[in-house]
């Protein structure tokens, strides 16, 4: 490339003008270092508890482009495995998920537990002579595994924050309004498609309710956006939660008269999708988990990339500086009516994924954004993340949720990136944990 990369990062996301060098989502040795400073670093979303039940369960998921062995081992411990042998880095397993008993390499047979450990390796004593120490060529394992209400994560970074911590009250409160939901279950299959764009640029989508009624017109006018004339959508009444790390909440608070609506729906003995049941919300265990904020509704981003929409969840996965890999996961409460589940899976698989209508909307952005961070014209002038910004007021509520309660606004995407440069400055687990940008203040401005 022929720009010049501004390091140290914060000089390529400008706070206060609210501005973002193009050059971070086109850059192959910035992508790189994500790949080290975040997403090796980061504690990253594996999968749901419901997906490995029994010991030898596995899940095969990602961090970063490394592909990973989610698994429960023979005591029930959880466990998360490079899927890489130890010989010449054959992958063990090849399949997406299932039952094992141990991993067995395909290239020359060397056998992994399913804690990791060597355990058999052909020609042993013939060949190597039993000079192998088979406990130093285990399976690379994460540095820490770790579950909050049955969503697993791992890190494979030993130094980083334990889990709980690092997700703090912001990213808790998202699984939180997920799990509170009912006693979930995931289904069957996770909807995979590779759209062509920079991995950042569809996480801040998630945050963007600018762009709906433009880019999802066609959408809308087709019936797919559902709710779109009820007036639960109002611009006016969206509330952003921002938290260590860059976890963020954004998008429309509950409003009084979606209660309205659910009433009359129930009168008419319409079932109701999971847009419009949020009477899990005033079951007792569940008030007391989300608090005073209890109204909070919108897109959670785990950062980096988890997005929780609903009773979904969107895995954002780099697969280079210009490809995403989107990973769809449903979940579904037990319990449901044959009519709940099916208007859910409906609403699951039109909207999002790829055959949703409105990803297909947004894929076609994202593509010629990413296309455009590569000009090297383009890279000379900076993208806008400016709207409303130094006009939020932040409130902070009692268990230190950070938020500003306005109209539609890019505070959240904003925080994303200031987020993303104090990751990439960051050289390690010590120095983010010290240096990162704290959740403004209450009264401080956003
Ligand atoms: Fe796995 Fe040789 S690469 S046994
Ligand atoms: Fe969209």
């Amino acid at each position: 490339m022929l720009h010049e990369i501004k390091t140290p990062f914060h000089t390529m996301v400008d706070a206060e003008k609210g501005t973002v060098e193009r050059a971070i989502f086109a850059d192959q040795s910035i992508y790189e270092l994500e790949l080290e400073r975040i997403f090796a670093r980061a504690w990253n979303f594996m999968c749901h508890e419901s997906q490995i039940p029994k010991a030898g369960d596995f899940f095969l998921s990602f961090i970063g482009e490394e592909s990973v062995i989610a698994t429960r081992d023979k005591k029930g411990e959880l466990q998360v495995l490079l899927n890489s042998c130890r010989h010449r880095g054959n992958a063990v397993c090849r399949a997406e998920a299932g039952n094992a008993r141990s991993f067995l390499c395909t290239y020359h047979g060397w056998t992994y537990g399913l804690d990791g450990q060597l355990i058999g390796v052909p020609g042993y004593k013939d060949f190597y002579h039993e000079q192998l120490d088979k406990s130093q060529w285990g399976l690379v394992k994460a540095g820490k595994v770790a579950s909050y209400k049955g969503f697993v994560f791992a890190t494979m970074d030993p130094e980083a924050p334990d889990l709980e911590e690092f997700l703090g009250p912001v990213a808790r409160l998202a699984l939180d309004l997920l799990s509170g939901q009912g006693e979930m279950m995931i289904v069957e299959g996770v909807q995979k498609n590779i759209i062509g764009c920079n991995w950042k640029l569809a996480v801040d989508n998630l945050f963007d309710f600018y762009h709906v009624d433009i880019s999802h017109a066609s959408a809308t006018m087709s019936g797919a956006r559902k709710h779109a004339e009820t007036g639960l959508f109002t611009p006016w009444n969206h509330r952003v939660t921002l938290g260590d790390y860059g976890h963020a909440i954004g998008g429309n608070k509950i409003q009084p008269r979606l209660w309205e609506i659910v009433e009359e729906m129930k009168a008419e003995g319409k079932p109701l999708d999971q847009f419009l049941n949020q009477e899990w919300r005033k079951r007792p265990e569940v008030a007391e988990a989300l608090g005073d904020m209890a109204d909070t509704s919108g897109h959670p981003n785990i950062f980096p990339n988890m997005w929780i929409t609903g009773n979904q969840i969107c895995l954002r996965l780099p697969r280079g500086p210009g490809n995403t890999e989107l990973w769809w996961f449903t979940l579904l409460p037990q319990g449901l009516s044959d009519a709940e589940r099916k208007i859910r899976m409906d609403r699951a698989n039109r909207t999002f994924g790829a055959a949703g209508m409105l990803e297909q909307d947004d894929g076609e952005n994202w593509d010629q954004s990413t296309r455009a961070t590569r000009g090297v014209v383009a890279q000379r002038y900076p993208l806008n993340f400016s709207m409303a910004i130094g006009t939020g007021v932040t409130k902070v509520g009692e268990r230190g949720h950070a938020h500003i309660d306005t109209h539609i606004n890019e505070h959240a995407q904003l925080w994303t990136y200031r987020n993303w440069a104090d990751w990439m400055d960051a050289e390690s687990w010590a120095v983010l944990k010290a240096q990162h940008t704290a959740p403004p203040k209450a009264g401080e401005l956003v």
